[in-house]
């Protein structure tokens, strides 16, 4: 894998995740420091992520990208449509946080909720309480805590409020 350079300007693109990408995403959901943040906190077998990933490729309301910089992967962003709102779950891989990347991964991610779902209302992230770079992330493109929902909190951002690109 290539070393992105530190406080690097690279550019983060989002492309429609594949069947293909099963082996990656499975290893990057297994991630303790990933799923610690999840509804589903604990590993997945192969066999039970293969059936969600299949599901999430052909539901017309669920959209899977792989978010890249510079050629390389670096997070994924799925967008979960239900009615006229979008929920955004998205992780960036444990040796590019905390460089920028999720921030512009999430700026990509409105531009294409807009485009994939232009007749939703809101955008909603649901956040576990005690995960601050989330929280910072998302309250920093104007998401605002709506309700508690046990150890998560749920985050919305007004579809009219929303930045049209990153
Ligand atoms: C949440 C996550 C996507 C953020 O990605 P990232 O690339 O590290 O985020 P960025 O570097 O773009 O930083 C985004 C904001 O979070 C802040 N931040 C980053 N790491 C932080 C940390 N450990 N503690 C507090 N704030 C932090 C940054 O300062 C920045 O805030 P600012 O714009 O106000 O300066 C990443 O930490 C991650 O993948 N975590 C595991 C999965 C997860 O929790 N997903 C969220 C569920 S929706």
């Amino acid at each position: 894998m290539n070393a992105i350079p530190v406080c690097t300007t690279v550019k983060v693109l989002l492309r429609p995740a594949t069947a293909g990408d099963a082996d990656i995403l499975l290893m990057w959901r297994n991630d303790p420091s990933a799923y610690r943040n999840y509804r589903i906190s604990e590993p997945v077998t192969p066999e039970t992520h293969a059936a969600w990933l299949a599901a999430v490729l052909e539901d017309p309301n669920r959209a899977l990208y792989i978010a890249t910089a510079d050629d390389e992967l670096v997070g994924q962003v799925r967008l979960d449509r239900d009615g006229d709102v979008v929920e955004v779950t998205m992780a960036i891989v444990a040796k590019h946080r905390g460089y920028g990347f999720g921030s512009r991964a999430l700026a990509q991610a409105l531009t294409e909720c807009h485009r994939r779902f232009p007749c939703a209302q809101a955008i909603t992230a649901e956040i576990a309480s005690d995960n601050a770079a989330s929280r910072a992330l998302f309250v920093s493109f104007g998401f605002q805590e709506i309700v508690h929902r046990g150890r998560f909190i749920v985050f919305e951002l007004s579809i009219g409020t929303a930045p049209s690109n990153g």
